[in-house]
């Protein structure tokens, strides 16, 4: 990590901070004084940080960001997305930008929505204890246990169902004992589920074929040639589903579906 001055959220905090009182947090073991309303990735700018690594979309979604925390006295080791967890007075806390976990390459095309894929490209798999810490580790309060208990019985569907709102942020990885790699797990059956399991998509394929075809090339080019001020006409006469409209809905201009 470089560190250096942030001026967005510099100045969003420093306008803070003459109305909230300040207070102490340890950021790899040194100690800040930050407005308490603050989330620890904007306390972490707060206090000079620029976040190179471990930061992406700020919202939630790309996993980039997790962060692991103690509160002085507490055995206890929080887990937490900085983007989304607002900082605790005295908190201890680092980041794991990144955690050095197993990947295995494989070609989608070449193996099967079966447990011997899943063991044979991760068999530490068959190494869980059951012991729960990577459920109790994940922000995003999915059963990773469960999952990894669906990956061994080869249960693709369950698998892909359970991880499905996996950010893959690594905290379960970097607990678990028996260093298994649950999010690329995951991800593996997500994969197999897509491509293998899942009802396909008919509508789809014959879409992506009409592409192929060309279908949409003179239109695209129509609206590459167009101006900007026509463009913003375009878009705001363009025809919009209604909220409530029924699956049988269709626009009225038919040309492209
Ligand atoms: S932390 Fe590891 S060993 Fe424990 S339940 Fe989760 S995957 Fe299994
Ligand atoms: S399952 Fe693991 S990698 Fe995915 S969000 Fe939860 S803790 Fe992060
Ligand atoms: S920055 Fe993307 S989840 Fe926190």
């Amino acid at each position: 990590m470089r560190y250096a001055l942030v001026g967005r959220f510099k100045m969003e905090a420093e306008e803070k901070k003459g109305k909230e009182e300040l207070v102490p947090i340890f950021i790899m073991g040194k100690r800040y004084e930050v407005p308490p309303s603050l989330t620890i990735q904007k306390a972490m700018e707060y206090a000079g940080y620029q976040l190179i690594r471990g930061c992406g979309c700020r919202g939630g979604i790309c996993g980039a960001c997790g962060t692991v925390y103690r509160y002085p006295g507490s055995y206890k080791i929080e887990v937490g997305l900085a983007c989304q967890t607002v900082v605790q007075p005295n908190m201890y806390l680092t980041q794991i930008p990144f955690f050095p976990a197993t990947k295995s390459i494989y070609d989608i095309e070449k193996i099967k929505p079966t447990i011997e894929t899943l063991v044979k490209a991760y068999p530490e798999l068959l190494r869980c204890l059951q012991c729960n810490t990577c459920t109790k580790s994940c922000p995003m309060e999915i059963e990773v246990m469960d999952y990894i208990a669906a990956a061994m019985r080869g249960d693709i569907a369950r698998l892909a169902e359970l991880s499905f709102d996996c950010v893959m942020c690594g905290l379960c990885t970097s607990r678990c004992p028996a260093e298994i790699c649950q999010y690329n797990i995951a991800i593996l059956g997500r994969r197999l589920y897509g491509k293998y399991v899942a009802p396909k998509a008919e509508h789809l394929t014959s879409m992506a074929k009409e592409i192929e075809k060309g279908k949409y090339e003179q239109m695209l080019r129509e609206l590459m040639d167009t101006n900007e001020e026509s463009l913003k006409d375009l878009y705001n006469k363009r025809e919009i589903e209604p909220e409530q409209g029924d699956e049988e809905w269709t626009p009225k201009d038919k040309t492209y579906l």
